[in-house]
């Protein structure tokens, strides 16, 4: 009986446990800075928040979004290398590790909504380059850390664009995809033989079932 209490007591743990994880990890779209965007100051020399406190408040997962509310007068730099996030400039940048989205307008104070999906665990640096990098040694600069989460959602599952590559066609040629959590397809031809054996073992149990139920019975 104690046993029997104890191993409920587990099981509703382990329910507990499970139901916090999903909520834990569930996709989430990170607005910089929050209500206060991404945004610089040019007057006053500064940030309009402070992003790294911004981002220590915060849990980043594999698939989450952020959402860089901002102006044509900043920019959204993503990196993985730490060499040029404390650069403040992509001057020496490799087109491997460093990435430059923008709205595609060349005016100044043009509004607009860059969403950077999250595709590599791990530190990721963020900054604006602006002001030939006065806006990133003034606070436009952030680095956070993805974790694994619940990995990739399909959607997602292939590694950033990176700018000035060959289109895909020559199979040697296209980006590798390293990305957590294998193809979808190989993860269906997998659960598609899981359900075949499952399938099988249970027809070979029903089979040797009947088989003791016909002896039983006579
Ligand atoms: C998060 O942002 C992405 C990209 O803009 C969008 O497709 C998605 O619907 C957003 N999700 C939520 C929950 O707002
Ligand atoms: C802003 O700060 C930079 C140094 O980070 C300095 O070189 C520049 O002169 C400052 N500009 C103004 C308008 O104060
Ligand atoms: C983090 O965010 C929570 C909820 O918005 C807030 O209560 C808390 O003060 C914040 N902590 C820091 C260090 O900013
Ligand atoms: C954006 O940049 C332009 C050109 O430097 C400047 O005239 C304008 O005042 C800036 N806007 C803001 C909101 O800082
Ligand atoms: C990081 O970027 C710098 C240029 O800013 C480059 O010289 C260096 O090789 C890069 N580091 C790695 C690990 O790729």
């Amino acid at each position: 009986m104690a046993s029997n209490a104890r191993l409920n007591l587990t099981l509703l743990g382990l329910l507990i446990a499970a139901a916090t994880a999903n909520v834990a990890t569930a996709y989430t779209n990170h607005t910089v800075g929050g209500d206060a965007g991404w945004f610089f100051h040019s007057k006053t020399n500064t940030s309009a928040t402070n992003y790294k406190f911004w981002a220590a408040n915060q849990t980043f997962n594999l698939g989450d979004y952020l959402i860089f509310r901002t102006s044509t007068n900043q920019t959204v730099i993503q990196s993985y290398n730490e060499t040029t996030y404390q650069s403040c400039t992509t001057d020496d940048a490799l087109d491997t590790d460093t990435f430059q989205y923008d709205g595609g307008s060349p005016e100044f104070d043009q509004s607009l909504t860059i969403a950077v999906p999250l595709t590599i665990e791990g530190v990721n640096y963020y900054f604006s380059d602006g002001d030939d990098g006065v806006q990133c040694q003034r606070g436009m600069a952030f680095e956070i850390l993805v974790r694994h989460g619940n990995g990739l959602p399909p959607s997602l599952n292939q590694p950033p664009p990176p700018p000035y590559v060959e289109p895909p066609g020559d199979p040697a040629q296209s980006p590798p995809v390293t990305i957590n959590g294998g193809s979808p397809a190989l993860n269906n031809k997998a659960s598609a033989g899981g359900i075949d054996t499952g399938a099988r073992l249970y027809s070979l149990f029903f089979g040797v079932t009947s088989l003791l139920m016909s002896f039983i019975m006579c």
